[in-house]
């Protein structure tokens, strides 16, 4: 009966505490008072029930109680470190580290991806590689305490226009661990864990570095939609927090470097906001751009067109890469179709008797581009673009 109801009495406590963490995160005092309070006096219940730990819970109670007297402090100091943990029971502790590792290995299986992306495989963006490109040599150089590179940086822009590939390419290029996490599929797969499957991603960050950690969708997490804003989100929100501020880093030798993008920066409060001073707009392809993304699209083929004209076009039509990316191959598929009549009826063919045939292929011509035009469209306005270009202005650099 005894333990039972110690039992009871410390989960009450740890949810006691939860709610402190949570109350504390948001600067909220009366209430990280009351949930102190609260907490100290859960710590004496738990002292008469459980008398083998009677001092240790003791002692905890008067530290709660301290808590509660100087809140205000603690609160103001809060960014800086973090309340003393209360010494875990050492089944619990087991249980927690089991539990982490169950989490680790679920971040080793799906979030982890091999990158072979290349800088040279991107499209203009000059300006956006080079500054990662120095990130990157800045965090691995040896240098004194006060330079520190960044640890965040924030994508912003329309769908398509090469974010996801930036990350990619950061991690391709120093053949570092690549995690690809989209903020909104971790939420619904691991809704209420999905702030231990954060911790768990940067203790394996840390054990793999070099490593990128891309945060896709951040803007699942925002507070700003308010009521949408689910308490799991809230809470994996603040242990990135967390993380970003570097609470864990151990040395700083480590290169675990977050990128995160975003469509709707918007939507951002200033929680994500102040811990991604670098935001960087990644905007729809200019002519140049647009030039060298259809050139790495149709490598291989011989262009027989007017590269000028068809890129001037995109742009008129507000073409992503993506949209870009789309064309090219609706433009390859017309080529082919066009020199390899029949194609389907090879099928009826032995694969072995397939695998020693030739496609034909022929330069690409205008005529290919404009029948693929007519299948591409870009979903965005000029309206949208500037809606991002406004953003950019007040909150980008
Ligand atoms: N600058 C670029 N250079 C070369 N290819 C590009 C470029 N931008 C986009 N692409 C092509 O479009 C595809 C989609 O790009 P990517 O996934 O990086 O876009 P994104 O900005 O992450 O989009 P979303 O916001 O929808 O996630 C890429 O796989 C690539 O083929
Ligand atoms: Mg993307």
């Amino acid at each position: 009966m005894e333990i039972d109801l110690s039992g009871v009495l410390f989960s009450q406590f740890k949810k006691t505490k939860r709610e402190y963490e949570k109350a504390k995160e948001q600067n909220n005092t009366i209430l990280a008072k009351k949930k102190a309070l609260e907490c100290a006096k859960l710590l004496r219940l738990l002292a008469k029930y459980d008398k083998y730990n009677e001092k240790s819970y003791l002692e905890k109670a008067e530290k709660w109680e301290m808590v509660a007297k100087n809140i205000n402090n603690i609160l103001l100091s809060s960014s800086e470190k973090r309340t003393e943990e209360i010494p875990k029971k050492r089944s619990e502790r087991v249980k927690e580290e089991d539990e982490l590792d169950k989490f680790k290995s679920y971040v080793k299986n799906n979030l982890i991806q091999k990158s072979s992306v290349k800088w040279d495989d991107i499209g203009g963006l000059e300006d956006i590689k080079k500054l990662l490109m120095e990130t990157i040599v800045i965090s691995a150089l040896q240098k004194p305490a006060s330079i520190k590179p960044w640890k965040g940086i924030l994508l912003f822009g329309p769908p398509g226009t090469g974010k996801t590939l930036l990350a990619s390419a950061c991690a391709g290029s120093l053949d570092a661990t690549f995690f690809n996490v989209k903020a909104s599929s971790v939420l619904s797969k691991y809704f209420g864990e999905s702030s231990k499957i954060i911790s768990a991603l940067y203790e394996v960050a840390r054990e793999l570095q070099p490593s990128i950690i891309f945060i896709d969708e951040i803007d699942a997490l925002t507070t700003k939609r308010g009521e949408d804003t689910s308490e799991a989100s809230r809470r994996m929100l603040s242990t990135l927090l967390t993380e970003l501020d570097g609470f864990q880093d151990k040395g700083s030798d480590n290169l675990v470097l977050t990128l995160a993008a975003t469509n709707t920066p918007w939507d951002l409060d200033e929680a994500i906001l102040s811990r991604f001073s670098r935001r960087i707009y990644i905007p729809l392809p200019d002519k140049e751009a647009t030039k060298e993304i259809i050139k790495i699209n149709t490598k291989g083929l011989e262009l027989n067109v007017n590269l000028d004209e068809i890129a001037e076009k995109c742009v008129e039509k507000l073409y992503s890469g993506r949209d870009l990316k789309n064309l090219c191959q609706e433009a390859i598929w017309n080529m082919i179709r066009d020199v390899n009549k029949n194609l389907h009826e090879l099928a009826k063919l032995p694969y072995n008797e397939l695998k020693n045939k030739k496609l034909k292929v022929r330069p690409l011509t205008n005529e290919d581009f404009e029948e693929a035009f007519k299948k591409i469209k870009s979903p965005l306005t000029k309206s949208e673009i500037k809606k991002y270009e406004k953003w950019a202005e007040e909150f980008g650099g």
